[in-house]
């Protein structure tokens, strides 16, 4: 099963736990006091990040055209749109995105547009000077996060910024650097990893869909950004469970070269 339906799953599903993985926002245990938190915490998310925009890369940033990559239920997509002129929200879960509509509605946002992602952003048409995105690219497969990657870099106007959180590495491996051993040690954890899981399926199914963590190797990332002209970037470490990631800011400064 790909995870883009497995996507559509979580977003029929159970969509605020796909989105943040505690048991309080399951579908069960949604009251009105939980929903407020979970969308409190999007906009204290959103909050931090343009105050680190503004400390590390531009003082005088203000978002105005915004790009959410992965919004979900809508949770970054809102507080993002109570402070721009017009925010764009991309998921591959028709379902999300339409849980993220009833929310922007119910916010009373008029500026959120909310369309299907794929691999191309096919989708996507203009420029925006903020193009955003959090624990989402580590739940599809690597070489297509890249591959989006680079047609948001493409839609990112001069002066622009982009904030991307991406995974690296899995404390698991602590011994070896974060990483299986070897090439083939970290291809048969893969193989057998998934096997267990549908083996682990068959004897005790899951109710839940999965959530694939795929770590990205960050000289690729490095080298794409240095080549479509990024000279600098302020990142900060994250660390989900032990799914051990990087949070990078990074401005598009107008004359950067293109291609790549
Ligand atoms: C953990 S949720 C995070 C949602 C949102 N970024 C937030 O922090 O509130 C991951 C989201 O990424 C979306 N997603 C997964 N694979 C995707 C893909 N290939 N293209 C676009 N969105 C994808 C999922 O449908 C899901 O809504």
């Amino acid at each position: 099963m790909s995870t883009d339906a497995e996507w559509e799953k979580w977003g029929q599903k159970d969509p605020y736990f796909g989105v943040i993985t505690h048991d309080k926002f399951r579908n069960r245990n949604l009251s009105e006091d939980v929903r407020r938190e979970f969308f409190d915490s999007g906009r204290e998310h959103i909050q931090r990040v343009i105050e680190l925009c503004r400390k590390h890369i531009d003082t005088g940033f203000e978002v105005r055209r915004a790009v959410d990559f992965g919004c979900g239920t809508g949770r970054l997509v809102i507080p993002l749109a109570e402070i721009s002129e017009k925010v764009v929200g991309i998921d591959i879960s028709p379902s999300m995105l339409s849980e993220a509509g009833r929310n922007s509605e119910s916010f009373g946002l008029a500026n959120v547009e909310l369309i299907t992602s794929d691999d191309e952003l096919s989708k996507l048409s203009g420029s925006y000077n903020f193009i955003h995105s959090y624990i989402v690219f580590q739940h599809m497969p690597v070489q297509r996060g890249m591959r989006v990657i680079t047609r948001l870099l493409d839609h990112l106007e001069d002066g622009g910024i982009m904030a991307v959180q991406l995974t690296y590495s899995k404390n698991r491996f602590a011994a070896s650097g974060g990483y299986p051993s070897s090439e083939f040690g970290w291809r048969f954890m893969r193989w057998g990893y998934t096997r267990l899981r549908k083996l682990k399926n068959l004897v005790f199914p899951s109710k839940d869909p999965e959530m694939q963590m795929n770590p990205y190797q960050l000289n690729r990332l490095f080298y794409l950004l240095q080549s479509r002209g990024i000279r600098e970037f302020h990142s900060e470490f994250t660390d989900h469970g032990g799914e051990l990631g990087v949070f990078l800011y990074f401005q598009k400064k107008a004359g950067s070269e293109s291609g790549g």
